[in-house]
């Protein structure tokens, strides 16, 4: 590690699980300081105090507006200062094969926290980043919100509506140096895959065929981490890109990028055998 992040200030939501977590260690290694702000008390305390001093938590659920305003303000306190936001807390749909009996009672949910948890705490922290001299906010969008594909129409949607957000955002707040981006994980195994599949007979198995899909559809051949996440926010957080905003980064082994295998390949093999 090379102190990218050295003299700054990070709030990190969702930050004590998966992707989260691993930017929160990762963002301490970079030199920052860092708050993790989630709705899980009992677990974010115990990350926050297993990794020292520069680590802080807030509890704060990102679907109230309250409740981000308060997490700048004692991020501000406490650290003097906030340089990046990474608004990454979000919550799955439950997965339903089909649409036609999708009875959508978590929606209201999932936008309250997947988008409208990104907007506002994207205002909250560009308020204070634009009356001092500019920052980095990243938001966490999906694979899912850069392809269309079955199930998860809600969840689908609120990150979609982070996308596009995100470029919105970038051009309102490029005036007063505060760059907003996004990353789009895909393929990274965390708990998020068990809540998703929650209300299914056997989770443990359904987990296992989704992880088995993944990687029938990915180019590269290896399962992704949440660390390789964080090292995105890291770049995005840093000077490196210091040129960059209103940009969607796929982190997610090459998914995005479009159908692996190679199926001409197949039929010349079969013809030719
Ligand atoms: N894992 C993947 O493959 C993947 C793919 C695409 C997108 N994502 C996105 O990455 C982000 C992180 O997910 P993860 O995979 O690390 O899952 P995770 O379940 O491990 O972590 C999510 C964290 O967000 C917190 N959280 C949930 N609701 C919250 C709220 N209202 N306020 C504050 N915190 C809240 C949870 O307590 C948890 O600590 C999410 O936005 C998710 O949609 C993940």
């Amino acid at each position: 590690m090379s102190n990218e992040l050295s003299d700054k200030v990070a709030i990190v939501t969702g930050g004590a699980s998966g992707i989260g977590r691993a930017s929160v260690e990762t963002f301490l290694a970079e030199g920052a300081r860092v708050v993790i702000a989630d709705i899980n008390r009992e677990l974010g305390e115990s990350v926050a105090a297993e990794l020292g001093p520069d680590a802080l938590f807030k509890h704060t659920d990102v679907a109230d507006s309250e409740q981000l305003a308060d997490l700048v303000a004692f991020t501000v306190e406490s650290f003097g200062g906030l340089h990046v936001m990474f608004n990454n807390a979000g919550i799955p749909t439950a997965m339903r094969g089909n649409f036609l009996d999708d009875d959508f009672a978590d929606f209201d949910r999932i936008m309250a926290v997947d988008l409208l948890g990104v907007i506002r705490g994207t205002q909250h922290a560009a308020r204070h980043m634009a009356a001092n001299g500019g920052g980095s906010i990243i938001n966490t969008t999906s694979i899912g919100g850069v392809q269309g594909g079955t199930g998860e129409f809600a969840y689908r949607a609120a990150k979609a509506g982070v996308i596009h957000f995100t470029k919105c955002a970038a051009i309102d707040l490029g005036r007063y140096n505060v760059r907003v981006n996004t990353i789009a994980p895909g393929a990274i195994p965390t708990p998020i895959l068990g809540t998703a599949t929650a209300h299914l007979p056997d989770s443990d198995s359904a987990v296992r065929q989704l992880r088995a899909v993944m990687k029938s559809i990915r180019p590269l051949d290896r399962e992704g981490s949440p660390t390789d996440i964080a090292h995105a926010a890291v770049y995005l957080a840093s000077e490196r890109s210091a040129y960059v905003t209103g940009t969607v980064l796929p982190v997610d082994g090459g998914i995005t990028a479009g159908l692996a295998g190679n199926a001409m390949a197949a039929i010349e093999q079969e013809q030719l055998a």
